[in-house]
């Protein structure tokens, strides 16, 4: 029997925030199980971060199925620790997965068609232990597919009580529109958008996803709200053995420090004059910000996820501050 018990005082601090004009709310800072849950990574680690993200009001843990590696480790994973300590807590958790990037071999592992969608949610439950997730992602656009599959596909699968309410990850405006054009017709419970958001990235200021996402009242999660720990102390001075670049390297490299540097330390000074660290100044920026229901950070130890709790301390900004930000880091 699990030693667990949730800290009593656990809604005290966190914030939560309306996902667009739907009924739920997301705690404003939400834990990613992208890095550090898969099979390379120590469980008492995990089962620690979930520990304490869950006794400080995190109740929204997002998952995907090609989380690891390897790909489906992080949902077994997070299903043992749910196992072991959270079925209790069922009822006062949200989580999420995805399915859209290259899962499984053969032509029914990957993309947007309804038969990958149906058979991927059907493994991640599997793995997870769970009857239902409570948001269910198509976890990138592909063209290749008809949006109408995709978008018939999500309905279906909420409908059928797999999936409490739709998600769209990656995906940009036009395409958000027409894809809640359909959902919008048959009803789906679509609520939310899953981007990637930091001070460094704009994309989806660019490519009218921000924008569109406000105009249709949809919640709007931020991933890498701390562009994998660029945004953070953690390369300023080196890179350490044990950050994300040295132990895994596949999407943060040495080559983002560098490019990335002058502008960090410069930003370290605005955040440091605002008494903040980078990492609480970084996720300040994107809670500023009412169209931003969560961001969603990703953590290789506790206490950094205590750590970006304390960004909700002060979310507010002056002009001065917000001009140098974009001086440093709007390009083109
Ligand atoms: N939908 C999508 O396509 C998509 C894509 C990517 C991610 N996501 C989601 O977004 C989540 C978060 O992404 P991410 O991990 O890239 O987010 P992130 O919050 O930008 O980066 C997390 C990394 O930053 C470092 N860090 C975090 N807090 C810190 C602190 N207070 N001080 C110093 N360093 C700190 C840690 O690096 P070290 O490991 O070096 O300690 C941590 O692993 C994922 O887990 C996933 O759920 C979704």
């Amino acid at each position: 029997m699990s030693k667990y018990i949730a800290n009593e005082n656990r809604y005290e601090k966190m914030k939560y925030n309306k996902v667009g004009n739907s009924g739920l709310k997301l705690p404003a800072v939400s834990l990613g199980f992208w890095h550090n849950f898969g099979d390379n990574d120590k469980y008492s680690t995990m089962e620690e971060m979930c520990f304490t993200a869950f006794d400080n009001g995190i109740t929204h843990f997002d998952l995907a199925n090609n989380y690891g590696p390897a790909g489906g480790s992080a949902e077994k994973n997070f299903g043992r620790i749910f196992k072991e300590h959270f079925k209790p807590y069922r009822d006062e958790m949200i989580i999420s997965t995805k399915a859209g990037y290259l899962m499984w071999a053969g032509p029914y592992g990957d993309g947007g068609s309804r038969k990958y969608l149906t058979a991927s949610l059907n493994q991640s439950l599997e793995r997870m232990g769970l009857d239902y997730v409570d948001i269910f992602y198509h976890h990138r656009m592909t063209p290749e597919t008809p949006l109408e599959e995709t978008m018939c596909a999500l309905d279906q699968i909420v409908k059928s009580g797999k999936a409490l309410y739709a998600g769209l990850s990656n995906y940009d405006g036009p395409t958000l529109e027409k894809a809640t054009a359909i959902l919008s017709e048959l009803k789906t419970p679509f609520i939310i958008n899953q981007n990637r958001y930091n001070i460094l990235d704009r994309t989806i200021e660019n490519n009218g996803l921000k924008a569109t996402s406000t105009k249709l009242e949809k919640g709007i999660i931020c991933f890498s709200p701390l562009a994998q720990g660029l945004l953070t102390d953690r390369y300023l001075n080196n890179i350490p053995e044990d950050s994300r670049i040295k132990k895994d390297g596949r999407f943060l490299k040495e080559k983002n420090v560098t490019e990335n540097r002058e502008a960090l330390l410069k930003l370290n000074d605005i955040a440091a004059a605002r008494n903040q660290t980078l990492a609480e100044m970084a996720l300040a920026w994107i809670l500023k910000d009412s169209d931003i229901t969560s961001v969603l950070v990703g953590a290789s130890r506790p206490s950094q996820i205590l750590a970006n709790i304390k960004a909700l301390e002060n979310t507010t900004f002056t002009k001065a501050e917000l001009d140098a930000i974009d001086k440093l880091t709007v390009r083109g």
